[in-house]
């Protein structure tokens, strides 16, 4: 299986890198994370409010170093966060109050199913994965959700159809270095939808964001570009043309369930 992902943030050196550098105070991904956290934010009193008020069970899938779940947890009855790095794990549990980590790998092909979510988020994780982990994952993480009612919350960080275009040789150059293949560093909307559709899952909302990228956004202070980012995320058509993409999805069938959902 080509798996290389899952091994990516496996030293204390690459978990302690990603957490420092890539969410640096001054960092691009930390302008997009205050969009984020507001996103994220709408999105649950959304759903709590689809459900009538029930409890949220609710898993982050490739939790890393807490991020997500950390700000999700106190918003939610119980919190899980699932991931395959312990060096990851290691810095996530300083950050959780009551939520709870698993470190194994649902993707293998013997994993068990260990409980069953209303809600799941997976973010930066869809693009970076090996085109055959994103279809064995998003398999997984959809047989995971509870019922037709539950939400699965994901994004796409490498939308080419964005600023992104402009640096695609250098993308192409660097990708090629590495020796990955280049195409796995963008992933459009198009290709979302047919995984989310190979994983029985309907996509029914897609929220765009990330209009300015690093180079730009650097011109600005950062109270600055977060506001630019929001009212960029507002103007109408424009969100197709942000870098990260974020979904919305529901199950369309439950196995054992022939009802589909509307
Ligand atoms: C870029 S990080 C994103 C972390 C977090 N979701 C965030 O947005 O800050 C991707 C994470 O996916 C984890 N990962 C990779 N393969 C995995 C797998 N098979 N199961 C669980 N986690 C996995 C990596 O160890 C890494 O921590």
């Amino acid at each position: 299986m080509t798996n290389n992902y899952s091994k990516s943030f496996s030293t204390d050196k690459q978990a302690l890198n990603y957490e420092n550098r890539e969410y640096d105070e001054n960092s691009y991904s930390s302008v997009l994370w205050e969009f984020e956290k507001e996103l994220l934010t709408t999105l649950i009193t959304e759903f709590r409010h689809s459900t009538g008020g029930q409890s949220i069970d609710y898993l982050d899938f490739a939790s890393g170093s807490g991020r997500i779940i950390a700000y999700v947890e106190d918003k939610v009855d119980t919190a899980t966060g699932i991931e395959v790095s312990p060096a990851m794990c290691a810095i996530a549990s300083k950050k959780l109050k009551h939520g709870k980590l698993i470190c194994t790998d649902i993707t293998l092909p013997d994993a068990a199913i260990e409980k069953k979510y209303d809600l799941i988020t997976a973010f930066r994780f869809i693009l970076n994965a090996d085109p055959e982990l994103r279809t064995i994952a998003m398999k997984a993480l959809s047989l995971r959700l509870k019922d037709e009612k539950s939400w699965f919350i994901f994004n796409n960080h490498g939308n080419p159809f964005s600023v992104k275009l402009m640096m695609w040789p250098v993308h192409f150059v660097r990708q090629l270095y590495k020796g990955r293949d280049p195409a796995c560093n963008y992933l459009t909307n198009a290709q979302v939808y047919r995984l989310a559709a190979a994983a029985d899952l309907q996509i029914i909302r897609v929220i765009g964001y990330g209009f300015l990228g690093g180079r730009i956004a650097k011109i600005f202070s950062k109270t600055l570009a977060c506001r630019i980012e929001s009212i960029l995320a507002k103007c109408p058509l424009l969100p197709v043309f942000g870098i990260n993409q974020c979904y919305v999805a529901k199950r369309i069938t439950i196995p054992g369930n022939a009802k589909r959902s509307s």
